[in-house]
């Protein structure tokens, strides 16, 4: 019988959970040594101490990716069709997708838009099994290789001319741009290459109560949904909007337009 291949879009921000889950099996160790080895009360008692919050700390970590993977990220194809929506596009654009990961935001939007030609770069570190080629790969058993690309590219400095695209999107990617400065300077690379009355559309996990039970403290890593506004208006882009919905865990779309004419000061 004849198998058919199946996508593999890779689980993201695994790397981060499984040292959590490491972090919490050592934790458990330290503990688990003072029940084997004769040890004196002092140092028993010590290492139980530290043992046991380090081992409770990372096994809730590492082990709240099952529930986030499952409850969430496994269906983030889902998302892109509110991307194609809230970018009011027509289906002809020349679209960019900056971090692109395995490719599932460039084929979701391939498959939404039936003439456009899509364009994923990343520098391809942070999700498992990717590399332009497995993107690839990807889109072929989709059915649109012939209408994305995949490449290796940098947000901090865009591989493409001034002007170039229609839509740029991205995916759960700009929190991976540690410093306010980098972030900055991506969403000034974005503008530049969108052409003068193109959208920028990004999407976002927000970090809320329910994403810290679920999380703990490894819920800095996101940011507030008050945060991306303001952040994308420094980049220089217009008419900024958010919209936020949840599934488990609660997502962000935020879009902006580079004005259609550079505004000078004096009429
Ligand atoms: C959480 S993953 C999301 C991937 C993809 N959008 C998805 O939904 O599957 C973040 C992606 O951003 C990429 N990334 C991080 N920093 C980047 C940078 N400076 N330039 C381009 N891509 C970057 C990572 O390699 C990773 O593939």
């Amino acid at each position: 019988m004849e198998t058919i291949e199946k996508p593999r879009y890779g689980f993201v921000a695994w790397k981060y959970f499984a040292s959590m889950a490491v972090i919490g099996f050592a934790g458990l160790a330290l503990v688990l040594v003072t029940f084997v080895f004769p040890l004196s009360f002092l140092v028993r008692w010590i290492l139980r101490l530290v043992g046991a919050p380090i081992a409770f700390v990372g096994l809730y970590i590492g082990t709240s990716y099952i529930f986030l993977y499952e409850k969430a990220l496994k269906r983030r194809g889902d998302n892109w069709s509110k991307i194609a929506e809230f970018s009011q596009l027509k289906g002809n654009e020349k679209v960019l997708e900056v971090g692109c990961g395995t490719g599932i935001g460039s084929i979701s939007l391939a498959k939404k838009l039936p003439r456009s030609k899509i364009v994923g770069i990343d520098i391809f570190k942070g999700v498992s099994g990717k590399s332009p080629e497995s993107a690839m790969r990807n889109a072929q058993i989709e059915g649109v290789a012939d209408r994305v690309d995949f490449r290796y590219g940098n947000a901090l400095k865009i591989p493409y001319a001034d002007e170039t695209f229609d839509l740029v999107t991205m995916g759960s990617v700009l929190h991976e741009l540690h410093s306010e400065k980098d972030k900055t300077k991506a969403l000034r690379e974005i503008y530049r290459v969108l052409k003068p009355g193109g959208k920028f559309v990004t999407l976002e996990i927000l970090r809320n109560k329910k994403l810290a039970l679920c999380v703990l403290a490894f819920a800095l890593v996101w940011k507030p949904k008050e945060y991306w506004p303001t952040l994308i208006e420094r980049g220089g882009f217009r008419n900024v909007t958010t919209r936020s919905f949840r599934s488990v865990i609660s997502f962000g779309i935020f879009t902006g337009e580079k004005p259609v004419a550079k505004l000078t000061g004096r009429i």
